[in-house]
């Protein structure tokens, strides 16, 4: 039976407690919080590093197998979540109010970095994350459309360009500003004007993860986002085709050579046409995680046209499943790196 004096008892069962992903204690990471003692029950928090965590299930299990072992049993814990910040020495500035930026990209036009994009972002969000979106595709945004949003919506407030609010994220695109099917023809140093304008002169408010959408190719919008605000991690998309998984690894190279660590390459439209886990190979040969598989699927791209993104429009679908683990994975490998950049290793 646990009473005040067990507290240090306590503290050292859950010092025998690892985060499975960051291998290091949760007491010492700081996680549990609030701990009482009330007659046989054991009260704690533990504070996960992100909403959005794969491991809470793993981490329960291994706190209650560990207070079992000095004999408490009566435990309730509340959970809760904050997610920590992207720091990089020397690295760009941080967007202002945003914990981590994540940027979504491939060499590849048309494998689905858009609709990982908006996916991700509401599954993130629905996870109960602080999230925004923001549009990297100047000359082509698909944004509004996949968020069902009309030209001339966005919003001038008085610290900056306000964000729609939609899925619950908050989104900026330079097609919300212009009306529908202007085309943009701008060229490089004006892309990169507006990129950095879309990442800095917005008034995000208070945000857990900035999605970025970008364009194909190794382009002005990718350079000037790598360039002008701190990155914590990219998301490569690529479908199992021989010929998207080399564009992938051009994005992989481009990444790496503007300083910015990969999360792991997704493998999108996955099915008897295009093949399957070609890029789940390319992320092993590559020494890089694997994100995981999304389908092939029509209400993907129902989704997108019709301004519905398939996780909000069908949340209970197998689809919607596959962009949850997604981003849960994602949430994991941001919450990995920074603890390796707080701990000085790249
Ligand atoms: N898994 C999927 N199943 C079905 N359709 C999909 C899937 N992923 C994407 N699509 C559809 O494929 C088309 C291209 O996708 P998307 O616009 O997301 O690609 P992209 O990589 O952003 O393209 P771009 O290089 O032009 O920016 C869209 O019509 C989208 O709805
Ligand atoms: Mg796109």
């Amino acid at each position: 039976m646990a009473n005040l004096a067990d507290q240090n008892a306590v503290l050292a069962a859950l010092r025998t407690v690892n985060d499975p992903e960051l291998h290091r204690d949760i007491v010492s990471l700081n996680m549990v919080r609030d701990l009482a003692i009330e007659g046989s029950t054991v009260h704690f928090s533990v504070i996960l590093t992100t909403p959005a965590c794969p491991l809470r299930e793993t981490i329960d299990r291994d706190v209650r197998a560990a207070l079992s072992g000095i004999g408490v049993n009566d435990v309730q814990i509340d959970w809760g979540a904050e997610v920590r910040t992207t720091s990089r020495p020397d690295g760009p500035r941080k967007i202002e109010g945003v914990r981590n930026v994540i940027a979504v990209a491939s060499n590849k036009g048309g494998v689905g970095k858009s609709s990982v994009s908006v996916n991700l972002a509401v599954a993130l969000a629905s996870l109960g994350a602080h999230v925004g979106l923001l549009d990297a595709d100047i000359t082509g945004p698909n944004i509004p459309t996949m968020l069902g949003i009309e030209g001339g919506l966005q919003a001038s407030g008085q610290n900056g360009l306000q964000p729609v609010e939609t899925y619950g994220i908050k989104a900026v695109s330079i097609g919300f500003v212009l009306p529908k099917g202007t085309p943009v023809v701008w060229r490089g140093p004006m892309i990169g004007t507006g990129v950095r304008q879309l990442m800095h002169d917005v008034d995000w408010g208070d945000l857990d993860y900035l999605v970025i959408d970008l364009p194909p190719g190794t382009s002005d919008a990718s350079m000037s986002m790598a360039q002008d605000a701190l990155i914590a991690g990219a998301v490569i998309v690529s479908t199992p085709s021989k010929v998207s998984i080399e564009d992938a690894q051009k994005a992989v190279a481009m990444f790496d050579r503007l300083g910015i660590p990969v999360f792991g390459i997704v493998e999108n439209m996955s099915s008897d046409i295009f093949g399957r886990g070609g890029a789940r190979q390319a992320a092993e040969d590559l020494g890089l995680e694997f994100l995981g598989e999304l389908p092939l699927d029509v209400r993907i791209r129902e989704g997108g046209d019709g301004g519905v993104p398939v996780v909000a429009g069908h949340p209970e679908s197998e689809i919607a499943e596959s962009f949850f683990h997604l981003a849960e994975q994602v949430a994991a490998r941001c919450s990995v790196l920074q603890f390796a950049g707080e701990a000085g290793v790249r």
